[in-house]
């Protein structure tokens, strides 16, 4: 059993009955976030980039619940730096999690903090959990070894953003889903400010035109997916 909770923007909380994961929990100045921070007790957080929206409210967060961050070298060091548990990775390498398996993809995109620190690369993050596959491609502009990730790993949910101007847009994520090969795409980095304006509806009438499932959460929704 896998339970996925969209809070916004590029947050997920993945939950499989023991273990509760949150991918880049961003709730501070997260206009579109539903959800409490307060209600959140992840025990391992996954980071795919620096980036204020993403890293957000991550070394509070694992601070307070004496989470285990998990992130690439050079953010992985950031964190520990600041007082939190730290597991080092990289792009191309995989671990086995108590939760499961998780692995370090590519993602063409930047990756400092808000004070302007580089950070490593960015990176897309494929999590084994409840059964479930799931690839966070992380902020990332359309590339073609999507395609290889897809044939190499049989994926069952896709977290893509749509929201265009810092990552793909509309019809970039529908070509995405199309080299994935998802049994599910979920749209996500969009309509959060101004700027990643987007329509998740014809997102979705896009990747049905296709022959793909594509459900667009909404904020602070829960589903649960079987094994
Ligand atoms: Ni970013
Ligand atoms: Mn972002």
């Amino acid at each position: 059993m896998l339970k996925l909770t969209y809070v916004s923007h590029s947050t997920f909380i993945l939950e499989d009955g023991q273990n509760t994961l949150i991918i880049d929990p961003f709730f501070t100045g997260n206009p579109t976030a539903t959800i409490s921070i307060d209600s959140v007790k992840p025990n391992f957080i996954v980071l795919t980039h620096a980036h204020g929206d993403h890293l957000g409210d991550a070394l509070s967060l694992a601070k307070k619940h004496d989470a285990l961050i998990i992130a690439v070298n050079e953010l992985a060091n950031y964190c520990a730096a600041n007082g939190c548990k730290a597991h080092n990775m990289h792009i191309g390498g995989a671990y086995n999690f108590p939760f499961g398996r998780l692995k370090f993809t590519i993602a063409h995109h930047g990756s400092s903090t808000n004070d302007g620190q580089y950070m490593g690369e960015p990176a897309g993050v494929l999590i084994n959990m409840g059964g479930n596959l799931v690839y966070h491609t992380g902020d990332t502009g359309l590339f073609y070894d999507m395609k290889l990730i897809g044939e190499l790993n049989p994926i069952d949910i896709l977290l893509a953003p749509i929201g265009d101007n810092f990552t793909m847009g509309i019809d970039d994520a529908v070509q995405a889903t199309k080299f994935v090969d998802p049994k599910l795409v979920i749209p996500m980095h969009y309509n959060t400010f101004p700027v990643i304006e987007a329509d998740p509806n014809e997102f979705k009438s896009k990747v049905e035109k296709i022959g793909k499932k594509c459900v667009v959460m909404q904020y602070g929704e829960t589903i649960v997916f079987d094994e």
